[in-house]
């Protein structure tokens, strides 16, 4: 609209200019007082006697052939108000069309309803024309097009609107008319679209009203209060669109589904009888069937049969009727289905597999039946969302379907008896979504076999949490305002109780299996957390623990040589991994801040993000974002041994077959591709921290279990940086890197520091890890003794028997020659010699010569 104004100002100034030249009593001045008395842009801004063209030749006006009288004329949305002057529109005797939708008349002057014998169309919508509709319209012998809807209109329709035989649309949408609808309407016999929709009509159809309509084809007179019985359509033989829904009407829908009806809605009614009833008097068209809602009506007996030929239906809604118990329908060829609902419609039995095959399917709702069994699979691709709440289905959720619930609108598998292992959900929405517990492998149950307490607690303090950050948040926006950004801390001050339910004074003290740390702090809310992206957000080490339960093993994710990691919600569903950087610091806390913060900045789409930091006493704490499907340790070595369960979404993939339909298998990770796609996002990684930070970052830890996967299956380097943040005496060794990983000068010199050459030599020995499958050390190196990967790969490539090294597991999913190549690569970044190692820049470029093609 902005772009519009400028030029349309700039046009009505020359409009203008040309009115004032007109000569009083032609079309032109009429136009012009028109204009003037509905408070137009001022005529002012017209220059009289410059010699400037007539009405006619302006754009919105449309003059005869004679130039002498304006025929047609549209000023939408030009701000007109009022009322219309006498001897304005009144006197333009052969205005044919006329369009003054969105403007804000308020009235018509009585001279108007002389256009009768020319009008064709008149347009009025979205105005505030009040009061009743005048008889005076009954003059309007040729109108085929009338628009009044969106005004506010009152009063019955007149009767004499039946004298317009020659209309064909009519809409009085979204006014106030009352009263019934006037039998005189039907003499409004060529009507093509009617609708009253929106308005306080009460009382039932004409006599006739079905059959008065030859050539309708679209008919809403929806919401309102019309009762009585329905219709008789069958005389409606054009009719593709039908919408009365939200009405009071009554009776049983028997003859409602005739002709070439598209979309049906008669939701929200009364609508009684026998479900099946609609079609058995009749021989309607499944296959043209769009939409069809007969949801919240008193509907009853079992679905119809025919549903299934009803090959376009888009959207299906019977929800909320009085269905008998029922099995599900057969629903296997409705391929167009994207919306489905069946909420309360008496459905016993199992979901059938088939819904499979309804792979268009954007919303599910299946709520509030006695559905049985598991949930089969789904077609999750345009899935937005499912509601299978309150039935008695058991068993897991399939896995593609938990997947793509985070990205999902809405769900909800609440009241139901489903376990939920293996998934990782924020705790609002485990309670939301899949009512229960917050462990990790809660049930989504019936509330009766749970403990209550748990829940209103829960609850409490969650809509205590809720308040709490939009208050937060409000006082942090307050004071971005004032301009005193880092001050927010003072505010801070005055958190309230559920913060004091947690003003815990420490010392805290934790325990792994492999040590115990302390966090040396007094009050757990006095000491801040910092999250880089949510600066307003004033969390606190009391967070902290709360989203660890207190760092208890149970959220344990790793022990690495730093520390142990920690998995976590922060307050918001903030999903975290913490990692305690246990063995102490030599860098003072204002160091080790400025590092975090640096490391904070360093953003690439392969390296795991540090989301913030918590300096705990003598404890420095990174945060990072968690990463869905585990690291690439448990991915090549672990996950086969079946460590966790909750690692194993790692090892599934899915894919479409042949029906477009979404199933799992379990070799998605052992492709070829995949392999490749960890090797190269792990060397940009590093040739990011290598080539394009400054200082230059040296991980000197690469290796394997750094490498994670995020939730799209991306590689992420993590742990960058941060033996700067630890410093001093550990130092030393984290340079040293990890067994398995470390170059050879690391060995013969006493100081060896880290260089960029001995992390692409860590990187060397992952890529051997990803091509043959096996362990750096203490694996099976066929024909070699005391060897190590290293060396057991560099001895068959310089042999040029570098194939039978491949990992058989990929073997036939790709090229060989191309996983030969990329052991060729790890031969070169493994060189003995730093120098003759390539840089990770070169690598990455190495590494794209023999990515597979798309479809290997
Ligand atoms: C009337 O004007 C409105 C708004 O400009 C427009 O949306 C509508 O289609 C018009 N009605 C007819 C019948 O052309
Ligand atoms: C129509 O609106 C005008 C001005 O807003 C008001 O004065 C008048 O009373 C209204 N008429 C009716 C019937 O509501
Ligand atoms: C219905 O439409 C047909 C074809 O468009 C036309 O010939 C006929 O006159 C129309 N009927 C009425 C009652 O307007
Ligand atoms: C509906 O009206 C038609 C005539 O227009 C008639 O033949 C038919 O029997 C009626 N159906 C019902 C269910 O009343
Ligand atoms: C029917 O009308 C209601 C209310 O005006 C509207 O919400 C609904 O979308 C309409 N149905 C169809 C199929 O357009
Ligand atoms: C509709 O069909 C049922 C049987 O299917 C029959 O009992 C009823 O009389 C029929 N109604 C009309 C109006 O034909
Ligand atoms: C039903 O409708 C479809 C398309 O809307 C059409 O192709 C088909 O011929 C119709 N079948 C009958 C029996 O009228
Ligand atoms: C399904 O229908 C019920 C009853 O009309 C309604 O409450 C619910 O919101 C609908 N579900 C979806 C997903 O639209
Ligand atoms: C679910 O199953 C239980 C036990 O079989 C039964 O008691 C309960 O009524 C069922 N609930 C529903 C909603 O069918
Ligand atoms: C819930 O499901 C489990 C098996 O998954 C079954 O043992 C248990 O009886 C079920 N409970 C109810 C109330 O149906
Ligand atoms: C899920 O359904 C249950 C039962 O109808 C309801 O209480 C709960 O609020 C729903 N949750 C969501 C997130 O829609």
């Amino acid at each position: 609209m902005g772009l519009g104004f400028l030029p349309s100002l700039l046009f009505l100034a020359l409009f203008f200019r040309s009115l004032a030249s007109q000569q009083p009593n032609t079309d032109g001045s009429y136009v012009r007082d028109f204009l003037e008395g509905m408070g137009g842009p001022a005529p002012a801004l017209s220059e009289p006697g410059g010699a400037l063209p007539p009405v006619c030749s302006w754009e919105w006006a449309t003059c005869d052939a004679d130039g002498e009288n304006v025929v047609a004329l549209a000023a939408t949305g030009l701000g007109l108000s009022g009322n219309i002057p006498e001897n304005t529109l009144g006197k333009l005797i052969k205005l044919q069309d006329l369009d003054l939708s969105r403007n804000s008349i308020t009235g018509i002057s009585s001279d108007f309803w002389g256009l009768g014998s020319s009008l064709r169309s008149l347009n009025f919508s979205r105005n505030r024309l009040n009061g009743s509709l005048p008889n005076n319209v009954g003059n309007f012998g040729k109108l085929e097009s009338l628009d009044l809807s969106h005004n506010d209109l009152s009063g019955e329709i007149p009767t004499t609107i039946g004298s317009l035989s020659g209309l064909r649309f009519l809409n009085l949408r979204g006014n106030m008319f009352e009263g019934r609808i006037p039998g005189g309407l039907l003499g409004c016999r060529s009507l093509v679209t009617l609708d009253i929709s929106s308005n306080r009509l009460i009382g039932g159809f004409p006599d006739g009203f079905g059959a008065g309509f030859r050539n309708l084809t679209s008919l809403d007179l929806s919401g309102n209060m019309i009762s009585g019985r329905l219709l008789n359509f069958s005389g409606l033989e054009s009719m593709g669109y039908l919408n009365l829904s939200g009405n009071q009407i009554q009776g049983s829908v028997m003859g409602v589904f005739q002709g070439p009806l598209q979309l049906i809605d008669l939701s929200s009614n009364q609508l009684q009888g026998h479900i099946s009833q609609v079609t058995s008097n009749s021989s309607f068209n499944w296959s043209g069937l769009v939409y069809l809602d007969l949801s919240r009506n008193h509907l009853s007996g079992e679905f119809f049969p025919n549903l299934n030929e009803a090959h376009s239906l888009k959207h299906l809604d019977l929800a909320g009727n009085r269905f008998s118990p029922q099995k599900f329908p057969s629903i296997a060829y409705l391929t167009s289905l994207e919306y489905l609902n069946l909420s309360g419609t008496g459905l016993t039995g199992k979901i059938p597999a088939e819904i499979s095959r309804l792979v268009s399917l954007t919303t599910l709702d299946l709520s509030r039946n006695r559905l049985t069994g598991s949930i089969p699979q789904l077609s999750t691709r345009d899935l937005g969302v499912i509601d299978l709440s309150v039935n008695n289905l058991t068993g897991e959720i399939p896995l593609p379907l938990l997947q793509r619930l985070p990205s999902m609108q809405r769900f909800n598998f609440s009241y139901n008896n489903l376990t939920l292992c293996a998934a990782r959900f924020s705790p609002e929405t485990y309670r939301a979504a899949f009512f229960g517990s917050q462990n990790d492998c809660p049930i989504a149950a019936n509330p009766d076999l749970l403990p209550k307490t748990k829940k209103t607690h829960g609850g409490l303090k969650l809509v205590l949490a809720i308040a709490l950050s939009a208050f937060f948040l409000l006082v942090g926006l307050v004071c971005l305002a004032l301009g005193c950004r880092r001050r927010t801390r003072l505010w801070a001050v005055k958190q309230l109780s559920y913060k004091e339910e947690q003003t815990i004074s420490g010392p805290f003290s934790f325990q792994t299996d492999s040590t115990t740390w302390v966090a040396d702090v007094k009050v757990a809310t006095s000491v801040p957390v910092v999250i880089f992206e949510k600066p307003l957000l004033n969390f606190t080490f009391a967070d902290l623990l709360a989203a660890t339960s207190h760092f208890d093993r149970g959220t344990l994710l790793a022990e690495g040589r730093f520390g142990p990691v920690y998995r976590g919600f922060l307050p918001g569903g903030i999903h975290v991994a913490v990692k305690v950087l246990v063995l102490g610091s030599t860098c003072t806390d204002l160091e080790a801040a400025r590092e975090f913060e640096r490391l904070g900045r360093i953003k690439h789409p392969n390296l795991v993000p540090l989301t913030g930091y918590c300096l705990a006493g003598e404890q420095r704490i990174a945060i990072y974002e968690y990463m869905e499907n585990g690291n690439l340790q448990n991915l090549l070595h672990d996950l086969p041994l079946g460590i966790q369960a909750t690692e194993d979404w790692s090892n599934d993939t899915w894919e479409e077959d042949n029906d477009g339909v979404q199933s799992i298998t379990s070799e998605g990770q052992t492709t070829w591709r995949f392999r490749h796609k960890i090797a190269l996002g792990t060397a940009r990684a590093l040739a990011y921290l290598h080539h394009g930070c400054f200082p230059q970052i040296v991980h000197r830890d690469v290796k394997a279990s750094s490498i994670y996967i995020d939730s799209a299956f991306e590689p992420r380097l993590s742990d960058f940086g941060l033996s700067k943040v630890v410093g001093g005496s550990l130092e030393e060794e984290i340079t040293r890197g990890s067994a398995g990983y470390t170059p050879p000068e690391f060995s013969e010199a006493e100081n060896y520091s880290a260089t960029p050459k001995s992390d692409v030599y860590g990187f060397g020995v992952v890529l051997f890890e990803l091509v043959t499958g096996k362990k750096p050390l203490g694996d099976e190196y066929p024909g070699e003794k005391d060897a190590n990967l290293v060396s057991w790969v560099r001895g068959l490539v310089k042999k040029n028997e570098s194939s039978s090294a491949i990992d058989p597991k990929i073997l036939e999913t790709g090229s060989e020659r191309q996983m030969e190549e990329a052991l060729r690569i790890g031969y070169l970044c493994t060189a003995e010699l730093p120098s003759k190692r390539p840089s990770m820049q070169q690598v990455v470029g190495l590494l794209k010569d023999v990515e597979p093609i798309a479809d290997q």
